[in-house]
């Protein structure tokens, strides 16, 4: 069966944008039934890549197969078997919840009796039975994100584009995209994830990549992303019982608050937890999240970039 994406050197140079390309020779493969997090800064590429693999945007080099249809010569096909909820859109303010999915639904060839159903399980899941037909003009933004999650995931798509779905949502009602996001992937659909909330991609991801400045800086599983970085612990310290000096010895620290985070290898963590308790210092030592491991890959190209200059001091 062919892979759910399959990206060969795909390229994006918007228009009047002087050779600057907002995707660069982009090669990735995402697998079928999985949950793939496409993460990067702001300008990244990530939204530009979704919205040609989803058939809305004409690359500018390259190719992509969504399903094993080509994006570009097949793209009716690939729509017919994809559901995007893009970054920027807005619901239609004077329908309901429940209109919303319902009539999306009907339109995707559901029979009338089997999309109410559909549409009311899905809003149920998404914790949206109380106002499903309350309009969305009166309704809380985090609540109108939600409805676009509910449309995607209760048609049929075998594939689902979420571009940030979760951006402005409470702690619970993220925790309700999630849950529902996870049976999607049990049910055997694939799901390309895109997040700036780092905790979220390394809870759900099976797969991740870093996108920089439209360039794959790393691809694999969390644990593939720890053993590429020079320094795969951290250790908190809380209060201020070591030098700033001292904590560079031991790999790249960072002053947050009142708290020191210091990156660095295995042994350097148990070291610097021993320390600290001699210290009378709080030490809190685990291997790196993923939000870590973002900060060495993501910080560390940006410093090759501006080497030379200057750098800031924590
Ligand atoms: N319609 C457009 N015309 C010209 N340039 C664009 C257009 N859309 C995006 N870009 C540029 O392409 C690059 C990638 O943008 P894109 O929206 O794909 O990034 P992103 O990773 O989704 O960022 P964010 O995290 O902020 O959503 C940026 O430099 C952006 O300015
Ligand atoms: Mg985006």
């Amino acid at each position: 069966m062919p892979s759910a994406i399959a990206a060969r050197e795909l390229t994006k140079e918007y228009k009047g944008s002087h050779g600057k390309r907002a995707l660069d020779r982009v090669t990735l493969d995402i697998q079928r039934g999985e949950i793939f997090g496409l993460i990067g800064r702001n300008g990244a590429g990530k939204t530009t890549f979704l919205r040609i693999a989803g058939t809305q945007l004409l690359p500018t080099a390259g190719h992509v197969e969504v399903l094993g249809y080509d994006a570009v010569s097949q793209a009716n096909a690939v729509r017919d078997r994809v559901a995007v909820i893009p970054q920027e859109s807005r619901p239609f303010f004077y329908a309901t919840p429940f209109e919303h999915v319902y009539y999306y639904l009907t339109l995707r060839g559901f029979p009338a009796a089997e999309a109410r159903k559909r549409a009311l399980d899905t809003l149920g899941r998404l914790g949206l039975l109380k106002g499903k037909d309350t309009v969305l003009w009166k309704q809380s933004g985090g609540l109108r994100r939600r409805v676009l999650v509910a449309m995607a995931l209760a048609s049929n798509a075998e594939l689902l584009f979420l571009d940030e779905p979760t951006t402005g949502l409470d702690a619970l009602a993220r925790r309700d995209v999630w849950t529902a996001v996870e049976e999607a992937a049990k049910e055997g659909r694939t799901i390309l994830l895109t997040t700036h909330y780092l905790e979220e991609a390394q809870l759900l991801s099976t797969h991740l990549a870093i996108l920089n400045e439209g360039r794959v800086l790393a691809v694999g599983t969390l644990d593939e992303l720890v053993a590429k970085v020079q320094w795969p612990f951290r250790v908190a310290l809380t209060g201020r019982g070591f030098t700033a000096d001292e904590t560079a010895s031991y790999g790249q620290s960072a002053a947050i608050g009142d708290s020191q985070i210091v990156f660095t290898t295995q042994g350097g963590a148990e070291e610097l937890t021993r320390l600290a308790l001699t210290r009378g210092v709080r030490a809190v030592a685990g291997p790196v999240t993923l939000e870590d491991l973002f900060v060495q890959l993501v910080g560390g190209a940006v410093d090759e970039e501006t080497e030379g200059e200057e750098e800031e001091g924590a």
